[in-house]
């Protein structure tokens, strides 16, 4: 007997979106859920990347062109903007010209422009490669060196970093192969030094990462790639044929980073000068030699840093970044895409607040920012950190516009208290001005009484003098005056003061 079921019967293409949704719903990001067929009209199911087929990218960038544009976003990295431009458009544009149809055929041997820059934190290297990535138009993965073990660890090996491509190319392998892959903290990999792990591990996953540094063929489904696992079986029973997808690592274009800091001192010893010793890294940091120093690198000095012959081979460019000085942190400051201030901006904007920054106020956040030796990562922090009771306060105001000024960052609660007070003693002139004719204005010491009475009943000035100097609208009026001027007494006593003042005009007038 058969159970007849009414509900339709899937298809294949229904039953994968299916598993790929549950996996999705119930694990999240643990388990890598593999893209649709792309939506860039390439195959994604091609053995290979690597033939005749055309570039999918659309490459005619010059050098100078990069590096106007990235000179537009980036301060104080002149020289390593240069060497990056130069060498990232020649690579893409060799790959164009080797893989384009009746293009000419590759060098034996030849090896690509993959990067190491070296600097200190903050200064720009991450920020720079995304920029490229994006003015290219290639997919862009960054990876983190410290997170490698030699065999993989569970849910991560090197070449994670090669599939991760393809997802962010959206299933694209061809787009994928062009693909730029960037691992930061490359120094804690070396094999000496006390950075993590032992060194076994450290050089074996430089072996692994030379492999894909080369060319290897890295197989998009893992073992514990479930979702893709389930795909392959479904797909092999529907055609009958066990298709394997993989991606060639031949044009993938490898930027490492890290700061080095130990470099130094291998360098000054080949030079002759003298070591550092064993200081800390924030201390190495604040010599300002240090990235001069570092500039000097040589492949030996990357040897005997700790990096396997081979490995230092495969990283043909090399550049060091400057660190930045207060004046490079003002001028990202002020840079019209600087990302700090618009950033903040839009946290006030979020608020309906718009906010302005004074020249001054700039200069001094940058001076602040470099006593924090984290380039220019120490901006936001600053920023955030003085705002913070503005951004946390101001919302409960009616106050929808302020300047940030150089006496506000040196002394962030008072402005905020005085910036308060003033826009409601405005709020009052103007109303009391609207309604009766009659300027207002206060003496210091009745805007200090006052101002303690609305922070201790927790309402604001305008809201207290409104109370307070209700009979003043009328009696004023009487009075045909057309200014008058709020003193401590009074603040003390408004009933008697305003009493006060009326007989006074009536003795007058007799
Ligand atoms: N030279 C620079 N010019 C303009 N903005 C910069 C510069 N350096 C850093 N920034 C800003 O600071 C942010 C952080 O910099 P980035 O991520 O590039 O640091 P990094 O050099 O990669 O440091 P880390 O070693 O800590 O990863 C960038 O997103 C960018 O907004
Ligand atoms: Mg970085």
């Amino acid at each position: 007997m058969s159970i007849v079921n009414n509900a339709k019967v899937p298809s294949p293409e229904e039953i994968q979106r299916d598993v790929r949704e549950f996996l999705k719903d119930k694990y999240g990001d643990k388990i890598h859920v593999p893209p649709e067929p792309n939506a860039m009209g390439n195959e994604p199911d091609n053995t290979s990347g690597s033939g005749t087929t055309p570039p999918v990218i659309h490459f005619d960038l010059k050098p100078t062109e990069l590096e106007s544009y990235l000179q537009q976003y980036v301060v104080g990295q002149d020289d390593a903007i240069e060497v990056l431009a130069t060498k990232i458009c020649t690579h893409f544009n060799r790959m164009k010209l080797e893989n384009s149809p009746g293009g000419i055929s590759e060098l034996v041997g030849n090896i690509k422009s993959n990067i190491l820059m070296i600097g200190p934190t903050g200064v720009g290297k991450t920020f720079i490669i995304k920029l490229i990535a994006k003015k290219v138009g290639v997919p862009f993965v960054k990876g983190d060196a410290t997170k490698f073990s030699e065999t993989g660890y569970v849910g991560g090996d090197v070449e994670d970093l090669v599939r991760n491509l393809v997802h962010e190319a959206n299933g694209d392998i061809k787009l994928a192969e062009y693909g730029i892959i960037y691992l930061d903290e490359i120094d804690k990999i070396a094999s000496s030094g006390s950075h993590f792990g032992p060194d076994v591990s450290r050089s074996g996953v430089q072996r692994n990462l030379l492999k894909l540094m080369e060319e290897a063929e890295v197989d998009l489904k893992t073992p514990h790639d479930l979702a893709a696992q389930m795909e392959a079986a479904m797909e092999a029973q529907r055609t009958g044929k066990v298709k394997r997808k993989k991606i060639n690592t031949k044009n993938i274009l490898f930027v490492t980073s890290g700061a080095f800091f130990q470099l130094a001192d291998i360098i000054r010893k080949r030079c002759n000068q003298q070591p550092l010793g064993f200081k800390n890294p924030a201390q190495a940091e604040l010599e300002n030699d240090y990235v001069d120093v570092l500039k000097k690198v040589r492949s030996e000095d990357l040897i005997n840093f700790g990096f396997e012959s081979e490995f230092v081979g495969r990283l043909p460019v090399v550049v060091t970044l400057n660190d930045l000085d207060v004046n490079g942190l003002y001028e990202i400051l002020r840079s019209p895409n600087s990302t700090v201030i618009l950033g903040k901006k839009r946290d006030f904007q979020s608020y309906g607040i718009k906010i302005n920054f004074k020249d001054d106020a700039l200069y001094r956040i940058a001076e602040l920012a470099f006593q924090e030796h984290t380039g220019a990562r120490g901006l936001v922090s600053v920023v955030d950190r003085l705002l913070l009771k503005f951004e946390k306060t101001l919302p409960d105001t009616d106050i929808n516009e302020f300047t940030v000024t150089r006496a506000v960052i040196e002394n962030p609660a008072a402005e905020l208290k005085a910036l308060i007070t003033d826009f409601y003693v405005k709020k009052f002139q103007k109303r009391f001005l609207a309604t009766n004719g009659i300027v207002i204005t206060f003496t210091e010491p009745a805007k200090q009484l006052l101002q303690k009475k609305a922070e201790k009943s927790g309402r604001n000035f305008a809201d207290i003098c409104n109370d307070l100097f209700k009979d003043y609208e009328y009696g004023l009026r009487l009075l045909s005056t057309e200014e008058f001027t709020v003193d401590e007494e009074t603040v003390l006593d408004p009933k008697t003061r305003l009493e006060g003042l009326i007989k006074k005009s009536y003795v007058k007038g007799e």
